[in-house]
């Protein structure tokens, strides 16, 4: 019996480590790491490969933070503008564990689904699925106010090219590899993100070092 029990327990230890945390606390941003502003506008550039390597917490939280992350607490306002500061956009990130929604006020990542999906951000670029973590600007459209679906989904994909672009220079200042991208199987995605109707994915962003 006892040989019969060993191996079952090990199995189901090994299932329940495998499971990634509910919630990820993040680090408090370092704000003078990186290159000055202009030096990170001069080298900014799309990477054409990544590397698979884990990224730190530190850079996952200084990035995370950089996107979309609460720079006024006071006010609650964020490093990204958002038209009429309807705070569309929610970042969700895809690692080879699972998918997780950026918090910006707890700045803390919530598990939303465990499981590797990060062929589903990829797309048809297969060779960008090796990356340890995308991030993806999901918007929000019914916090918008108003009847105008076409005017919402423009302001949608504006809201979520700043965010995107934080996180381009962000990369840039502090030498990771990252590059906007508006091809994923959004449809799926979807279904991965458990998102609501109104949630549509805009843009994703590869990172690594
Ligand atoms: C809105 C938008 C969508 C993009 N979508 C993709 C994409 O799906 N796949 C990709 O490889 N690059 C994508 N790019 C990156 C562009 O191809 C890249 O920015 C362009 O080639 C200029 O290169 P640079 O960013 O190095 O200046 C996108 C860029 C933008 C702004």
């Amino acid at each position: 019996m006892k040989q019969l029990i060993t191996p079952i327990l090990v199995c189901l230890s090994g299932i329940l480590l495998a499971q990634p945390a509910e919630v990820l606390t993040l680090n408090k941003p370092s704000l003078s790491r990186g290159k000055n502003i202009m030096e990170a506008l001069a080298s900014r550039a799309s990477a054409t490969e990544f590397t698979s390597d884990e990224l730190s917490l530190q850079d996952i939280s200084d990035l995370l933070w950089a996107a979309n992350g609460i720079n006024r607490p006071e006010i609650g306002k964020k490093t990204a503008p958002s038209a009429t500061n309807s705070q569309d956009i929610d970042v969700y990130v895809v690692t080879s564990k699972g998918a997780y929604i950026y918090e910006p006020v707890q700045h803390q990542l919530k598990l939303v689904n465990a499981g590797d999906f990060r062929e589903l951000v990829a797309g048809r670029q297969k060779n960008f699925a090796n990356a340890p973590l995308f991030c993806i600007m999901v918007s929000d459209i019914s916090r918008f106010r108003g009847n105008d679906d076409s005017q919402k989904m423009r302001w949608a994909a504006m809201d979520a090219a700043i965010v995107s672009q934080n996180i381009n220079i962000f990369c840039s200042g502090v030498g990771l590899r990252t590059r906007t991208r508006a091809f994923m199987e959004a449809d799926k995605l979807r279904e991965a993100l458990k998102l609501t109707p109104s949630q549509f994915p805009m843009l994703n962003n590869p990172v690594s070092n």
